[in-house]
């Protein structure tokens, strides 16, 4: 007889005499017995998977938690790797030329010097007298044009100027990243009148934009906001140049809106255009570092992402664009006006 289940073997001693048992009942209660055994057997293996579950669960949990960080953290290598590379991308050519500049100046110098050194010598010899004064005169002019002299003093020319605006295309990137590098730095906030910063901006942009586009302002009655002025005013002017290159890019003499109002507690800035527009598959990618659809050279494609940098992290505001291609573009700042004073 199997060994009665602890349970069944207390309610037997509880409530009958195992000297009374008859055969019936003793078999009556060998097969409850079983069933005890079996649900005990059950219960202790579904605990067991239960538990095995609960491991498997708090593993999985674990395992999702690491990889997320694996994530995360390669997400954020993946953005400096772009970022670097982007940079690295956008040095590199100025760099490139710069250097084989320098060599030419190097390869010309050299020239310019033999040129001096062989004149010193024919001078002498001039003094000597053993070349008349025809001669000598005959003999520079052929070492001059053996030298490639003239060339090479009106390349110099060309050559300054190219490196100098690599270094400046160079200066200029560095600048922008040291923008970025600010972020966490405290930017003194004063009370700052939008309207008047959109007017200071258009004054510095006029040359830019007097051949190119009419500018019509529908400046309305906002309050002052605490901003960073000069911060703002540079994002004001990136939208405005943006803007103008945009309708230059066009053909046609354009037109620039900008207007102000105050609208569900931020002070709204639009300004539009109507140049060529952007596709909408580049709609989010213009606010990221390095894009541009200028030509090589021309743009460094921070100007909107510094702009969005501004607006969004040192002042909680928004930056918004809504365009159509082939009609325009309309830039929508917001900064919250509950800061105003
Ligand atoms: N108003 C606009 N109309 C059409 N395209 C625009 C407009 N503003 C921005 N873009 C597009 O977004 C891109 C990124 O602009 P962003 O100001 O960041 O860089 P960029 O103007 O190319 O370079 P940088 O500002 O350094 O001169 C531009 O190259 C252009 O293609
Ligand atoms: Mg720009």
């Amino acid at each position: 007889m199997q060994k009665r289940h602890p349970l069944l073997q207390g309610q037997v001693q509880k409530y009958l005499d195992e000297e009374l048992l008859d055969e019936q009942l003793i078999a009556f209660l060998e097969a409850i017995n079983v069933d005890y055994v079996n649900s005990e057997n059950c219960k202790q293996l579904m605990q067991g998977d239960l538990k095995q579950r609960l491991n498997d669960y708090q593993e999985s949990q674990d395992w999702l938690q690491r990889l997320q960080l694996q994530l995360i953290q390669q997400e954020k290598m993946a953005a400096i790797g772009q970022l670097a590379a982007g940079i690295a991308h956008e040095i590199n050519n100025p760099l490139g030329y710069m250097q084989s500049n320098v060599e030419t100046l190097g390869n010309y110098t050299a020239k310019v010097r033999m040129f001096l050194e062989k004149l010193q010598e024919l001078r002498g010899k001039l003094q000597a007298e053993e070349v008349n004064k025809d001669d000598f005169v005959t003999q520079v002019e052929r070492l001059r044009r053996q030298g490639k002299i003239d060339y090479i003093l009106q390349d110099i020319d060309a050559v300054i100027a190219e490196s100098l605006s690599g270094v400046q295309k160079i200066n200029k990137i560095v600048k922008s990243l040291l923008g970025f590098a600010r972020r966490g730095e405290i930017v003194e906030m004063v009370d700052y009148d939008l309207n008047q910063g959109i007017h200071d901006t258009l004054i510095v942009a006029h040359n830019e934009i007097k051949y190119h586009a009419q500018v019509v302002e529908e400046l309305g009655e906002i309050p002052l906001v605490k901003a960073a002025d000069d911060a703002i005013n540079q994002v004001l002017l990136n939208i405005i140049i943006n803007a103008v290159y945009a309708i230059k890019e066009k053909g046609d003499k354009g037109l620039i809106i900008v207007s102000t109002k105050l609208s569900e507690g931020y002070v709204v800035c639009r300004i539009s255009d109507n140049g060529i527009g952007i596709p909408k598959q580049s709609l989010e990618t213009i606010f990221e570092p390095f894009f541009t659809n200028k030509p090589a050279g021309v743009g460094t494609g921070l100007g909107l992402s510094i702009a969005r940098d501004i607006i969004v992290n040192k002042h909680e505001g928004k930056i918004k664009v809504e365009s159509e291609v082939g009609k325009g573009t309309t830039f929508v700042i917001s900064l919250p006006a509950k800061s105003a004073v």
